[in-house]
C-alpha cells in the first residue's frame, strides 16, 4: 500500500473517532438547568467602555438580563470596577489601583468622560431591573478581606441574592463560601483545565472559556449532573457559530462582550 494511501486511511479513521465523540457527546448533551441567559462581560465593551457605568445601562437598557465586572479594593477599602491591577490599560491615570483611594480613582477618565464605578452605583443601576450581577473577584491576594468586604456591601444593599461571585482563585472562592454558605458561586477555569466535577466549594456555576467546552462538551453534562450551571467566557473572541455549538450542548449562559449577537443566536 502507497504512504499517500496508508496516510489518508489514517487520517480518515481520525476523522470518524472524532466525529463519534462528537455524535456521542450531542447523543448524551442536557438541557439547561435554566433558560440560557446573556452575561454581558464587562457591560457588553461594544457599546462604551468597559467596566463603566455607561456600559451597564445599555446592557440593562437592551434588556440584558445579567452583566460581568471584576472587582477590587482601593487603599480605603471601597469595592471599585476595574478589570486591571492598574489604571494605565482602561483610564488616563497611572499606577495600582490598591494604592488610591476611591475619590482618588475618581479623577481619572475611564472613556469618554466615564468614571471608575463602585460596585454600589453598580447595584444601584441594576436594582430597578432586577438585573443579576457576576461579580468577578480579581487578584483577591492583593485584598486580604476582600471576601468579606464584597459580601457584607451586598448584603447590607440587599442586593447579595441577585449575584453571583466568581474568582479563577480557588482559594477565594471557599472563603467566600466560608463567610457565606449561602452566596451563589462560580469557579472560574483556565483554557485547558477539562474537569468540572466537584469544584472547589462546591460552586453552584461552574465558569469555563469555550476552547474547553469545545474540547470537551461532556463537561457541560457533568456539571448538570451535579446540580451546577455552566456560564462560558470566551479568551480568543467570539462568533455565532460558537454561540450556537454552546447552545446545542446545553450551557446556562454566555459571558460575552456582544450581548445582541448572542441573544440573536440563543434565539436561532
Ligand atoms: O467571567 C470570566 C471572564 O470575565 C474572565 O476573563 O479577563 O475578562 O476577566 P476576564
Ligand atoms: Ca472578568
Amino acid at each position: 500500500m502507497s504512504t499517500t494511501r496508508t496516510l489518508a486511511r489514517l487520517l480518515g479513521f481520525g476523522a470518524a473517532l472524532v466525529a463519534a465523540y462528537y455524535a456521542t457527546a450531542y447523543a448524551r448533551r442536557t438541557p439547561p438547568l435554566l433558560p440560557p441567559r446573556v452575561i454581558a462581560h464587562r457591560g457588553g465593551p461594544k457599546e462604551a467602555p468597559e467596566n463603566t457605568l455607561a456600559a451597564f445601562a445599555s446592557a440593562f437598557a437592551r434588556g440584558v438580563p445579567m452583566v460581568e465586572c471584576d472587582v477590587h479594593l482601593t487603599r480605603d477599602g471601597e469595592v471599585i470596577i476595574i478589570h486591571d491591577e492598574t489604571l494605565e490599560r482602561t483610564t488616563n491615570g497611572t499606577g495600582w489601583v490598591m494604592d488610591q483611594t476611591l475619590a482618588e480613582l475618581k479623577q481619572w477618565d475611564a472613556g469618554n468622560g466615564e468614571r471608575l464605578p463602585a460596585l454600589a452605583e453598580l447595584v444601584e443601576l441594576a436594582r430597578p431591573s432586577g438585573a443579576e450581577l457576576l461579580i468577578e473577584l480579581k487578584s483577591p491576594h492583593l485584598y486580604p478581606g476582600i471576601e468579606f468586604k464584597v459580601l457584607t456591601e451586598l448584603e447590607d444593599l440587599g442586593y447579595l441574592d441577585r449575584c453571583v461571585l466568581q474568582s479563577f482563585d480557588w482559594d477565594c472562592v471557599r472563603r467566600l463560601r466560608q463567610l457565606k454558605p449561602s452566596a451563589r458561586l462560580g469557579a472560574l477555569y483556565e483554557v485547558g483545565n477539562l474537569d468540572v466535577s466537584w469544584p472547589p466549594a462546591d460552586a453552584e456555576f461552574v465558569c469555563p472559556p469555550a476552547e474547553n467546552v469545545l474540547l470537551n462538551p461532556n463537561l457541560v453534562r457533568t456539571a448538570h449532573s451535579e446540580g451546577r450551571g455552566v456560564f462560558v467566557w470566551f479568551s480568543r473572541g467570539e462568533a455565532p457559530w460558537l454561540y450556537r455549538y454552546l447552545k446545542v450542548f446545553g450551557v446556562d449562559g454566555l459571558i460575552t462582550d456582544d450581548p445582541d449577537a448572542a441573544r440573536e443566536a440563543l434565539r436561532a
